[in-house]
C-alpha cells in the first residue's frame, strides 16, 4: 500500500504522461501539415512513449493494491512555427516534466517510501535520455536547420525513428 500523499503525486503525473503524449501527437500533426513527415513520425513515436510512461505508472499504483483516477487531460498548445522553434519548446516541456519527477521523488523520500523511490528512478533516467535526445535535434536544427536541403535529411533520419516498447 502506498501512502495518500503518494497515491495522489503518482496520479498527477499519469495525467502528465498522457498530456504529453497528446502534445506530441498535436504536433505529429501540424509537422504532416507542412510536410515535414519525418519530424512527424519522430512526434508521433514520442507520444506512443509518453501513454507507457502514462501506463507504467497506471499498472504500478493498481499494483500496490491503490487507487487511479484519471482527471481531465488538457487541450495541447505549442507555438506553430519552425522545427527548431516546436523542438524548444519541446525541450521546456521536457524539463518541466524532469521537475514534476524530482517532485515525486523528494515525495518518496519524506513519505519513506524506498520502493516507490525505486521505481521512479527508472524516470529520472528516462528523461535525462529525452532531455539529452531532444538537445541533440535542437543543436542540429541550430547548426543546419537554416537551409532546406539540410532540413530534408534532418527530416529523412528522423523519419527513421522507429517505436519500441519502453524496457522498464
Ligand atoms: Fe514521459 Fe517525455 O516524459
Amino acid at each position: 500500500m502506498i501512502s495518500d500523499k503518494i497515491r495522489d503525486i503518482l496520479n498527477e503525473q499519469i495525467n502528465k504522461e498522457f498530456y504529453s503524449a497528446y502534445l506530441y501527437l498535436s504536433m505529429s500533426a501540424y509537422f504532416s501539415e507542412i510536410g515535414l513527415y519525418g519530424f512527424s513520425n519522430w512526434t508521433k513515436v514520442q507520444s506512443k512513449e509518453e501513454l507507457d510512461h502514462g501506463m507504467i505508472l497506471f499498472e504500478y499504483i493498481l499494483g500496490r493494491k491503490s487507487q487511479v483516477y484519471l482527471s481531465q487531460i488538457s487541450m495541447p498548445t505549442f507555438e506553430m512555427n519552425t522545427p527548431l522553434e516546436v523542438f524548444e519548446q519541446i525541450y521546456e516541456h521536457e524539463r518541466s516534466i524532469t521537475s514534476a519527477i524530482d517532485s515525486v521523488a523528494n515525495m518518496t523520500d519524506s513519505e519513506c517510501d524506498l520502493a516507490t523511490r525505486n521505481f521512479i528512478d527508472w524516470y529520472l533516467r528516462e528523461q535525462i535520455e529525452e532531455e539529452d535526445s531532444v538537445s541533440k535535434i535542437i543543436s542540429k536544427l541550430k547548426a543546419f536547420g537554416q537551409e532546406n536541403s539540410a532540413l530534408f535529411l534532418i527530416d529523412k533520419e528522423l523519419g527513421k525513428r522507429e517505436y519500441t516498447s519502453p524496457k522498464y
